[in-house]
């Protein structure tokens, strides 16, 4: 079964090789695809905490990904623009959360261009839900 994960990736139209429905699965995945280039690449909560709450400078409203999300990932956020509430990212709280490959890479990639100004890297991925995870 296994050797058809790739296929269905295709076949779902996903950029890249990623495929998970599991917070664990997608930190794994995106680990496996950092060590390529950082060979005994780990996730880290800590390194995923401080990427979330940086201001890179790139837009004013949306500096960061706490501006929408919160610095505390069991709790909800607020659009930084349209104020409306965001469920908590916490998969411990909101069992939906890195579920789905398709809206993990959407969201990520929408995300990423308007904070970081660029595509995030797939460390940079895996240090976010493990900080979203929490300390294991
Ligand atoms: C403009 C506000 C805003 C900012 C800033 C923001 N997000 Fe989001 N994010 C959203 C919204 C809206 C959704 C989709 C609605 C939802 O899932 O609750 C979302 C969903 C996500 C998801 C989908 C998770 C899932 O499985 O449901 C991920 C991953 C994510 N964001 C990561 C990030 C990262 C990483 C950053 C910083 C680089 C960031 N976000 C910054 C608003 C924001």
């Amino acid at each position: 079964m296994k050797s058809f994960l790739p296929l269905f990736a295709l076949m779902a139209g996903l950029a890249g090789p990623i495929w998970a429905d599991t917070p664990a699965g997608f930190i794994q995945s995106y680990s496996t695809e950092a060590a390529r280039t950082q060979p005994g690449f780990r996730a880290d909560v800590a390194r995923g905490r401080a990427f979330a709450a940086r201001d890179w400078g790139v837009s004013d409203k949306l500096a960061s990904c706490t501006a929408c999300h919160s610095d505390t990932p069991s709790n909800p956020g607020r659009h930084a623009v349209t104020g409306k509430t965001i469920q908590p990212l916490s998969p411990s709280v909101n069992p939906e959360r890195f579920s789905d490959p398709a809206k993990v890479e959407k969201w990520f990639k929408r995300n990423c261009k308007e904070v970081v100004g660029r595509l995030c890297s797939p460390a940079e991925k895996a240090d976010f839900i493990q900080f979203v995870m929490g300390a294991r």
